[in-house]
């Protein structure tokens, strides 16, 4: 029998982004050897370095490239020597939107073993999942200045969405729900769907979200409970009561701030994991946290969050019992090695890290 060959791109990128990347490939390789699958891999330089060298941000043909594997692996796009704006518009979210990457999925997940700055809460309360579009609303960059740099300057930038784009992103979130929600996972009594909004005063924008939300649910999904919640409320029960989450899903400007937050409380960036997904297309995992530059070089980063990414790199190529080796592996070495999830305070270096995983497996 043949063995399955997944192609996979990948972009380490600026700062600490190869070192992070260095160790969750070395994770991958052992899960390919474990599971019988092979990896071809194909490294592109894209970041800063290249910006910096031959002044071009990303080649034209890079997304029709990124087109020809099965998934995209990146570290992190950031360098301190390129103003804040051109790297991020130029590679990260150019990938997100010529792959037509529309949802972003962000787990906020408490391994065994490390520090919540939530008080009394642990494992068992913090595990939920936040659904961010990924491609609308704010991010679209619609907008513009007048009367620039006088006293009567204006600047507009649109929260804009279209129905096409809200419900597929809410078919998405439902369809995970019902796959992954607290249910499916033995924890509850019922998948829950909450739509995180603004129906307040976002009169438009979450008025098309929540009424695209009860009439997809009513007819599609009546097995899935729905809730609702302000996103400034979300950020308070985020923080006190995060047991009450499964599943949210939420227009792309409020899961960018949300997930921040749920990132600190299950640990921080280096542990927190993200996929940019066009689930009918090439999908590209990456840590949430970024290039880190001042730690660049120095073999103290934690790779976790990257290795982490390669669970949900290979839980969305179909390995599924890889991917649960890998997340199996990393919570015991979060629950018995780790001393810290910071860079230099982990009790074990970048490479050492990747090791442990990797003999886990
Ligand atoms: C993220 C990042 C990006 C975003 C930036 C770097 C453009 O903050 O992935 O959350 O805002 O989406
Ligand atoms: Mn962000």
């Amino acid at each position: 029998m043949s063995e399955t060959t997944y192609k996979i791109a990948v972009i380490p990128g600026d700062g600490t982004g190869p070192e992070v990347v260095r160790e969750g490939l070395k994770v991958l390789q052992a899960a390919a050897e474990k599971f019988n699958f092979t990896l071809d891999t194909r490294e592109y330089d894209f970041g800063g370095d290249r910006y910096l060298r031959t002044g071009e941000v990303l080649p034209e043909t890079a997304a029709d490239e990124m087109r020809q594997f099965d998934s995209i692996f990146l570290g992190a796009i950031g360098h301190p020597d390129v103003k804040p704006g051109i790297l991020e518009k130029g590679i990260l979210l150019k990938l997100r939107f010529d792959l037509d990457q529309y949802i972003n999925l962000r787990p906020v997940k408490l391994y065994p073993g490390v520090d919540t700055p939530l008080k009394d809460k642990g494992p068992q309360d913090i595990d939920y999942i936040v659904v961010r579009e990924n491609t609308g609303g704010l991010y679209t960059g619609i907008g513009g200045f007048t009367m620039k740099h006088t006293e009567h300057e204006v600047a507009v930038q649109s929260m804009v969405y279209n129905r096409h784009q809200v419900e597929r992103c809410l078919r998405y979130a439902f369809d995970y729900a019902r796959k992954h929600g607290k249910k499916a996972r033995g924890k509850g009594e019922y998948n829950t769907l909450g739509l995180v909004g603004k129906t307040n005063v976002l009169t438009y924008v979450y008025d098309l979200w929540e009424r695209a939300f009860h009439e997809i649910g009513d007819s599609d999904y009546p097995d899935i409970q729905r809730e609702y919640y302000h996103v400034d409320a979300t950020c308070m029960w985020m923080v006190k009561s995060p047991e009450w989450f499964d599943v949210l899903v939420t227009g792309n400007m409020f899961g960018d701030i949300i997930t921040d937050l749920g990132a600190i409380t299950q640990g921080g960036m280096g542990i927190a994991a993200g996929g940019n997904i066009n689930p009918e297309g090439v999908s590209m995992f990456e840590p949430i946290g970024g290039s880190a530059p001042k730690y660049t070089g120095k073999n103290i980063i934690n790779p976790l969050a990257s290795i982490c990414c390669g669970a949900m790199m290979l839980e969305h190529l179909g390995e599924t019992a890889a991917a649960e080796a890998i997340e199996k592996a990393v919570m015991e070495v979060t629950g018995s090695k780790l001393k810290s999830m910071s860079a230099g305070k982990m009790g074990y270096s970048t490479s050492e890290v990747g090791d442990l995983v990797a003999e886990g497996i």
